[in-house]
């Protein structure tokens, strides 16, 4: 075996995260620039300052998991989920069964429920957020961002559902309460189901084909009939019907 392949076995055994469902080569640049950054020749030595060394593997945790996101990322595609997709979800069903799956910092389901805002009082708005990384979802528990993460919020959202804080700003609680974070592995945990929308946005890229075929048949089944699956923006699934969808909208797909 060699040493990555070592590796991927140890590190699985000691966290439960599969890397070898993560593309290689790409994961492999991020994850030696790291050791060798603190002095290690080998993954096998890497591995055993790990074992004993909590921060290095918080390190390791916080490399392997790219966490950029933003409010309104690709402000085009939440226009197509607000003007069209909930409106006809909502024509089915009066509440909505949310998930934001590999959350990161928070910014997309607190986008969600803003979005959702629109149609209904916050009171009424559950959404569950869940990523592999406790340090983002502390993180997004405190919902605070510094501006470059809202360039994307429409104006009034802003004014509505953030109270600036020097340099910062903070997203109210009353949007805070509708989120419910969760640590959740998408590659080993079980998924609940009855979903009317599943968000999933740039993290599929990281992944190698056969895990996102098992994960694109695992959100169809999770998901009601005639609910939508939301993907990144570049992220397109080229044989949606494989796993029971259809395209609702570039970038959307809904369980047939
Ligand atoms: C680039 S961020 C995407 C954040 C947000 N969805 C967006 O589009 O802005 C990718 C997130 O996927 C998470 N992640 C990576 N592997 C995961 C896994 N196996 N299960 C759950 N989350 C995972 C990372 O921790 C990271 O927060």
């Amino acid at each position: 075996m060699n040493d990555y392949q070592d590796f991927i076995t140890k590190v699985h055994r000691k966290t439960g995260i599969d890397l070898s469902c993560y593309k290689e080569a790409q994961m492999k640049r991020r994850l030696t620039s790291l050791y060798e950054k603190k002095g290690f020749k080998s993954f096998q030595e890497f591995f055993n300052a790990m074992s004993t060394d909590k921060d290095l593997l918080d390190e390791f945790l916080d490399r392997m998991t790219i966490n950029v996101s933003e409010f309104y990322r690709n402000a085009k595609r939440w226009e197509v989920l607000q003007k069209k997709i909930i409106p006809k979800l909502l024509e089915k069903n009066k509440k909505l069964k949310v998930w934001s799956a590999a959350c990161s910092t928070g910014e997309e389901p607190y986008t969600i429920a803003m979005i959702l805002s629109h149609f209904m009082p916050l009171s009424q708005i559950q959404i569950l957020a869940t990523d592999l990384d406790e340090t983002v979802i502390a993180r997004a528990e405190n919902g605070i961002y510094p501006d470059r993460s809202l360039v994307e919020v429409p104006d009034d959202i802003k004014k509505k559902f953030f109270t600036k804080d020097g340099i910062f700003y903070k997203v109210n609680d009353d949007i805070k309460r509708t989120v419910t974070f969760k640590k959740h592995n998408l590659l080993a945990d079980p998924f609940d189901n009855n979903f009317d929308l599943i968000v999933c946005r740039n993290v599929l890229i990281y992944f190698t084909e056969d895990a996102k075929e098992v994960l694109y048949q695992k959100f169809s089944a999770a998901l009601k009939n005639g609910g939508i699956l939301f993907v990144g923006s570049t992220e397109q699934i080229f044989n949606p019907q494989s796993f029971g969808f259809e395209t609702e909208d570039t970038f959307f797909y809904r369980k047939a």
